[in-house]
């Protein structure tokens, strides 16, 4: 079966809908894990409400803080209390009052280079899956969204980022949009090694390029799909094409 076939898509009314059913999701991942939870968030401004829910009752009450770690899709390589930082804003939105410190896994930009934090960074998530990916899922649940010109994470349509098959995670020297900072990010193979993996679209201006994607244009958004697990789009009204009809 087609990695497009095996995607699952749901259509939430609202963005309020669309953080609603994600939170959900997480949880019921959460629940079903027997062993420690190993979390990817993502950056961008979609998952905000999302993470300021999870900071909330009932889902703050409900989610067993200790047994969950929490990684990062990517981050732009500025400091983490600068405002385009991504790990900052997750931190903000509920980290930093639910979790445990030591349960927070961000990737570092306190070191020379970008290449320098994705090497840091992959050691980080090799003491935590010291087995090839193809063994067993990294991840058991991953977050993405999907940027205007079908990047995900910080990889980037035709780049060497974007086409990475052996390293976990990667120094991105140019984004290909704005804030054109220099990052680091996870590549596909990893994002790609979950139990779940779901992305959330927030939008009229996703419209097009979910189209894109769902019609099976060449992009990391497309490549992007849960190699052991399940993928799913959850998709707010706007952001749904007309002809994008949900699969339950
Ligand atoms: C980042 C992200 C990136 C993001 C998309 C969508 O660091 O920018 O991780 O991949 O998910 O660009 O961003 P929005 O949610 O802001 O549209």
């Amino acid at each position: 079966m087609s990695a497009q076939a095996q995607r699952r898509i749901i259509i939430a009314q609202d963005a309020q809908a669309l953080a609603e059913t994600a939170a959900a999701r997480l949880f019921a991942r959460i629940e079903q894990t027997p062993h420690p939870a190993m979390i990817c968030l993502t950056g961008g401004t979609t998952p905000k409400p999302l993470y300021n829910l999870l900071a909330t009752p009932p889902w703050r009450a409900r989610i067993p803080w200790p047994r969950v770690h929490w990684f990062l899709s990517d981050d732009r390589f500025v400091p983490q209390d600068d405002e385009r930082s991504n790990a900052g804003m997750a931190r903000r939105a509920f980290l930093d009052a639910c979790a445990p410190p030591q349960n927070t896994h961000t990737i570092r930009t306190d070191v020379a280079t970008p290449d320098e934090a994705a090497r840091l960074y992959e050691l980080e998530l090799h003491a935590f899956h010291p087995m090839p990916l193809e063994s067993a899922p990294l991840f058991d649940f991953v977050l993405l969204g999907v940027g205007s010109d079908g990047h995900v994470a910080s990889l980037f349509p035709g780049t060497e980022g974007a086409a990475e098959t052996r390293r976990w995670a990667a120094g991105i020297a140019d984004a290909g949009l704005a804030p054109l900072v220099p990052r680091v990010s996870l590549t596909l193979p990893a994002l790609c090694a979950a139990r779940e993996l779901l992305f959330l679209v927030s939008g009229e201006g996703k419209r097009e390029i979910v189209g894109r994607v769902f019609a099976g244009d060449d992009l990391p958004a497309t490549r992007a799909h849960a190699a052991q697990g399940e993928t799913v789009w959850l998709l707010d009204r706007a952001a749904a094409p007309p002809n994008l009809k949900e699969t339950g």
